[in-house]
């Protein structure tokens, strides 16, 4: 039988030729004018000599630059066991297949996350459901997240894992989550992929100290960048072992694991793994990029200042708030606009202001009402209250180093030139 062909899907629906939304349609600078989009990457002289010198040595790839990199990424974020993946979507994917997550087990994250954070959990077989955010600081809940893992203990269904996002560079609150832990008994996964350099209680080393597995993404849009790439870490010599087998197809060669040896070339596959390998010249990047991030994050946090004492003194916009515990580490700056009490349409801002060179996104589409989640997990527009309000209002708007001032005075202009522009 011929199979059954979906144009709209063949035509790609309305995306552009570009895969990848998070980065510039268009040339970041045309010759007369600017274009903002709302992320990239800072790549200087010293990035190109780390490549190159990586380039020209005997290894490509998993080589001594990749050992190197995730020591380099335990010394900055407190982890004693690091496993650099091709991105970040791998790492979770593999923190999944490492703990064992299976069909039946439940695994909670939040709605306003990337796909990933949720879509690994379906990868390894197990269950997805959601808590809403908290109103300020767009993370996780824990009292509506107590409030789901009440009902399933109630039903005698144990929740497996939480996958907690701190969305934005914003840490989520942590000492309310560990409590839940030690209530509930679930594993905390920490999705970190926009917080690395943020702080809580005063430390910026607490990732791994309140989760049990957390995952990084270096993808160009994040605070330090190997094009595409991945980290996990964890205090877990077991588990880290693990996820370094599932990287390389499940191979191994520990004179401990084998069933047999044959001899020095023999190894074997006890489960299935992935190449989910990273390549030495983007950990090269990688170890000259991270040696930026306080430079970096310097930059993001006078820009969200900047942002910060223009939209706060103006009721139609809400900008980040942030928690007494926290210092945050600005990934995104995500601002809403009350479309709703204005009158505005979000579609036709967003348009104007791409007309000004400024392309906006929105981070995210609840992760509930996709089309994947609605049908396969029974989810409805309403279930998340706090998180559809959010994506009515959410823009995140240019946040990146490489933005001057006269950069945030034309896009701070632009905006309320724009808003007047309805009235
Ligand atoms: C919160 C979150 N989790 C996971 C990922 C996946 O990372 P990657 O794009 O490197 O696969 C991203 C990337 O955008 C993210 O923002």
């Amino acid at each position: 039988m011929k199979p059954k062909i979906n144009n709209r899907k063949l035509t790609g629906g309305s995306r552009q030729p570009i895969t990848d939304n998070r980065q510039p349609t268009t040339n970041h600078q045309s010759p007369t004018t600017k274009v903002f989009s709302y992320g990239k990457q800072t790549i200087d002289d010293s990035d190109l000599r780390s490549v190159a010198k990586t380039l020209k040595s005997d290894w490509l790839t998993q080589g001594p630059t990749v050992t190197e990199f995730e020591k380099k990424l335990n010394e900055k974020f407190g982890g004693t066991f690091a496993s650099a993946v091709a991105n970040g979507t791998a790492g979770l994917h593999l923190i999944a297949l490492a703990s064992g997550w299976k069909k039946g087990d439940i695994i909670i994250t939040s709605p306003i996350t990337f796909l990933a954070s949720a879509n690994c959990a379906v990868y390894a077989g197990a269950s997805v459901n959601f808590a809403d955010i908290n109103e300020k600081s767009y993370t996780l809940d824990p009292g509506k997240l107590e409030e789901k893992l009440k009902k399933y203990s109630a039903e005698n269904k144990k929740v497996r894992a939480v996958v907690a996002v701190d969305y934005a560079g914003h840490p989520c609150d942590w000492d309310s989550l560990k409590k839940l832990q030690k209530k509930y008994g679930f594993q905390l996964v920490n999705d970190f992929c926009h917080a690395p350099g943020a702080e809580y209680n005063n430390d910026t080393l607490y990732s791994v100290k309140y989760a049990d597995a957390v995952n990084l993404s270096f993808h160009p849009v994040k605070h330090f960048t190997t094009g595409e790439g991945g980290a996990v870490l964890s205090n877990d010599a077991v588990f880290d072992a693990k996820i370094k087998t599932l990287r390389t197809h499940g191979m191994t060669k520990d004179p401990a694991l084998l069933e047999k040896n044959d001899g020095p070339w023999y190894y074997e596959m006890h489960e299935t793994g992935f190449n989910y390998r990273i390549t030495d010249f983007q950990c090269a990047l990688g170890i000259s990029q991270l040696k930026k991030l306080d430079k970096f994050l310097k930059k993001r946090r006078e820009i969200a200042k900047y942002y910060d004492a223009y939209f706060g003194k103006d009721d139609r916009f809400i900008i980040p708030a942030v928690d007494s515990k926290c210092r945050h580490a600005y990934h995104l700056y995500p601002l809403q606009i009350k479309f709703d009490e204005l009158n505005i349409s979000k579609k036709e801002f967003f348009e104007k202001m791409k007309q000004k060179h400024i392309l906006l996104q929105v981070h995210y589409v609840p992760v509930h009402l996709q089309p994947f989640y609605k049908n396969n997990f029974g989810f409805s527009e309403g279930d998340f209250p706090v998180a559809e309000k959010f994506y009515e209002r959410e823009f995140s708007i240019p946040m990146y180093p490489l933005l001057t001032k006269e950069d945030l005075k034309y896009i701070t202009k632009t905006f309320t030139e724009i808003l007047e522009s309805f009235k």
